[in-house]
């Protein structure tokens, strides 16, 4: 078949909500954008532990520390899915990784920030998490089968992200003025790097359009920002906390929230490398692969010699 009309075959399956498998014709443009795609979630679920490891020994109690564990091994989790999604597409996990440690991939940008006080890992898992569970529920639904199943996994466990980070602010909340205190101190750090974690607006994302056909996506960024400020300025609100924005306001006919600018030019200074953290964030990952290369060759040696038995 030629090329066009092997798209338009394609179109129309996708069209059809049918999903595409590995083995399955794809534009090369399709394949090019999931592993970019995949490759940038996987970075950032891994990246994504560093600002919380950060608490697990300052966690203020035992049951704070054990959920605080458990969370971040789910984030590892994440990251081995989704490099697993990615290899499907043809690509090599050891690439992937290389281009995140080159500094050449890309990871959320929002894992730059610090965190620096225990309200921030509240303030992480309800907001960054309760953001990524926007974006990660439209991802159930993408066109590229092994990716919209990871998703579906994935989601259970970033809802229950989502709700324990809650829990500590609405904790601190409530707490003495000191504590609710450092609860809105949180809030208004991570409040507008959250908002930004859905990229830039829709008139200036080129990708956007494309993405939608294909449905690799099925959102835009700017709904999908608009749908978590619906949800979280009512959640902020129900433990009385103040979204650090005064702009914003109930516009009744849209019936959603109207919100001030987000500072983009903060946006591109932090995914250049220029964010608080990222040098500090780039570092750990290259020391812990460092760390980690007597282990792999280890396993891989032990790998060959009962192959070798067995053989
Ligand atoms: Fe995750
Ligand atoms: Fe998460």
């Amino acid at each position: 078949m030629e090329e066009n009309q092997l798209l338009e075959k394609f179109q129309e399956k996708v069209d059809a909500e049918i999903k595409v498998e590995p083995k399955d014709w794809m534009p090369e443009k399709y394949r090019k954008t999931l592993i970019r795609q995949i490759s940038q979630h996987a970075h950032s679920e891994v990246v994504g532990m560093l600002p919380e490891a950060n608490w697990l020994t300052r966690a203020p109690s035992l049951r704070r520390k054990m959920i605080l564990l458990a969370k971040i091994q789910d984030e590892a989790g994440h990251g081995l899915y989704l490099y697993s999604a990615a290899e499907t597409l043809g690509v090599d996990r050891q690439e992937l990784v290389e281009e995140l440690l080159s500094g050449k991939a890309k990871y959320s940008s929002i894992f730059n920030y610090p965190t620096l006080t225990w309200a921030d890992i509240g303030a992480v898992g309800w907001l960054v998490d309760g953001a990524a569970i926007m974006n990660q529920v439209m991802l159930t639904r993408t066109s590229y089968g092994p990716y919209s199943r990871a998703m579906v996994r994935i989601c259970k466990e970033e809802s229950f992200h989502q709700r324990q980070g809650f829990e500590i602010v609405a904790t601190l909340a409530k707490g003495t003025p000191e504590q609710k205190e450092m609860a809105q101190d949180a809030l208004n750090r991570w409040w507008w790097p959250s908002l930004m974690m859905f990229g830039p607006r829709d008139d200036n994302s080129p990708n956007t359009a494309q993405s939608m056909k294909w449905k690799i996506k099925r959102k835009t960024n700017d709904e999908l920002r608009e749908e978590f400020i619906d949800r979280t300025v009512q959640q902020a609100e129900a433990i009385g906390l103040t979204v650090p924005d005064k702009d914003l306001k109930w516009n009744e006919e849209r019936g959603h929230y109207d919100h001030g600018e987000i500072n983009w030019d903060e946006f591109y200074n932090v995914i250049q490398g220029n964010g608080p953290c990222n040098q500090e964030r780039m570092k750990a990952r290259r020391d812990a692969y460092d760390n980690g290369r007597w282990v792999r060759e280890a396993a891989k040696a032990y790998a060959a010699k009962r192959a070798a038995k067995a053989a």
